[in-house]
């Protein structure tokens, strides 16, 4: 048998990439800290194995149920310099969220994107606190295997050149017992105890995702205990619920005639889809680095939303804009997913999802009923639709029926000539 080889690790190896801290010059860090075992055990590790200061910030999205002065004071306590705790929902809705909405954000037909528009915000906030902080380098908890890791790095190496990253988890040789071996060595508090490995949980005001444990079989079925945010639809009311969504230029403004800010607006939203088992994802998807993963999501209010908002935008566009949007829709979802936020097309789509929402304002009614979202009423002023035309009554107006039989031989004249020709 072979000797059991010494956990020590060697030298650092080189860095691959232009941006990557060189272990000689790591003196001040910011950290971005969630409080969870990597980013606690990183906020060590760095102290330890570098020497370095380390200041973290953390970020409040509206992750539901977190309380960030137990965040600060735990970072306290593991000895950083300083911890900030920015509130940055209004941005984060405003600037990331709003423009989901208008460009109907979803990837791979059904993740809401919800990670994927908190971490370049994230990542900006990082950027600013650690040029305030006088730090040199970013430390991150991502692993080497996900899209976060793409987006924060991108976003840092975008909009601070002089700035070093660092990401222990990708190199350090640390397996989930020995952080935790770490942690307990180091006096850093345990969560949940340690019996079984938890879900990757990420998670803000737009959503909630889990990865890990059995949702890597794909052949297993959604264990309940996955759930952190919706009722599971068998147990959701037996009586469903309706609610009146107003939109001007694409945007939510009030839910049954109350007007309301974006971020309550959302949370209220949420709230009521969780209870009624709404927004279920069980998503195979295609990450950026090559790898294709299960995740399991929980999007209520992107659910319901991003529903009513289709739907009002299909109402108010002629058959053009409504054949060639969805086609902008899906490659703004791609840049966003792939993290290039900062990326010049991804502002060239927004300022055409802008111009074609100039006309999205209207009401649609929502049915909630057992895990689903169902588009009952529609209503606006710029809808292109005209009852009167529409009935099944006589000619008249815009409208001549006597037409339609001319409309037709042209319009399907090409169709007709090459079906002739293949079927001579
Ligand atoms: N698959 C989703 C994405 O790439 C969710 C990632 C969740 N992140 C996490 N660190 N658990 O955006």
């Amino acid at each position: 048998m072979r000797p059991v080889e010494h956990q020590t690790p060697g030298p650092p190896p080189p860095p691959t990439a232009s941006y990557e801290a060189d272990p000689e010059h790591v003196h001040r860090v910011l950290l971005l800290y969630s409080g969870g075992l990597d980013t606690s055990v990183m906020l060590k590790w760095i102290q330890e194995r570098y020497g370095a200061e380390v200041s973290c910030l953390a970020v409040n999205l509206g992750q539901p149920g977190e309380d960030f002065q137990a965040i600060r004071d735990k970072a306290l306590q593991l000895g950083a310099r300083d911890c900030q705790v920015v509130d940055a929902r209004e941005e984060f809705a405003r600037e990331y969220v709003a423009r989901a909405i208008r460009a109907n954000g979803l990837y791979g037909g059904g993740y809401p994107l919800f990670t994927a528009l908190g971490r370049p915000l994230i990542a900006k906030l990082a950027v600013q606190r650690a040029r305030e902080a006088g730090c040199e380098t970013i430390a991150h908890g991502c692993t080497g295997k996900g899209n976060d890791q793409v987006r924060i790095e991108a976003t840092v190496a975008t909009l601070a050149p002089e700035l070093k990253l660092l990401a222990p988890v990708r190199s350090w040789q640390m397996g989930r017992e020995e952080e935790i071996a770490y942690a307990r060595e180091h006096g850093i508090p345990l969560k949940g105890g340690n019996e079984a490995v938890p879900y990757s949980i990420d998670d803000n005001l737009w959503g909630r995702s889990s990865e890990g444990r059995w949702i890597e079989d794909l052949e297993h079925p959604p264990e309940d205990d996955v759930f952190g945010l919706v009722t599971r639809p068998e147990d959701a009311p037996h009586e469903g619920e309706r609610v009146v969504i107003e939109f001007e230029r694409g945007l939510p403004v009030a839910l049954d005639g109350e007007r309301l800010e974006l971020v309550p607006l959302i949370g209220r939203l949420a709230e009521l889809g969780a209870r009624h088992g709404v927004g279920l994802v069980d998503h195979i998807e295609d990450r950026i680095v090559g790898l294709k993963v299960r995740d399991i999501y929980e999007a209520p209010a992107a659910t319901i939303v991003l529903g009513a908002h289709q739907e009002l935008e299909r109402l108010v566009c002629t058959i053009h804009q409504n054949q060639f949007k969805p086609e902008l829709d899906r490659h703004w979802a791609y840049l966003v997913y792939a993290g290039l936020w900062w990326e010049p097309l991804r502002a060239d789509l927004d300022a055409y999802m802008e111009q074609v929402n100039e006309r999205v304002s209207g009401t649609i009614g929502v049915k909630l009923y057992k895990g689903r979202a169902q588009v009952i009423t529609r209503s606006s002023a710029n809808a292109v639709y005209d009852a009167s035309l529409a009935s099944f009554g006589p000619s008249g107006g815009l409208f001549s029926q006597a037409a339609a039989p001319g409309f037709i031989e042209l319009f399907s004249l090409q169709s007709r000539l090459a079906w002739q020709l293949r079927n001579r």
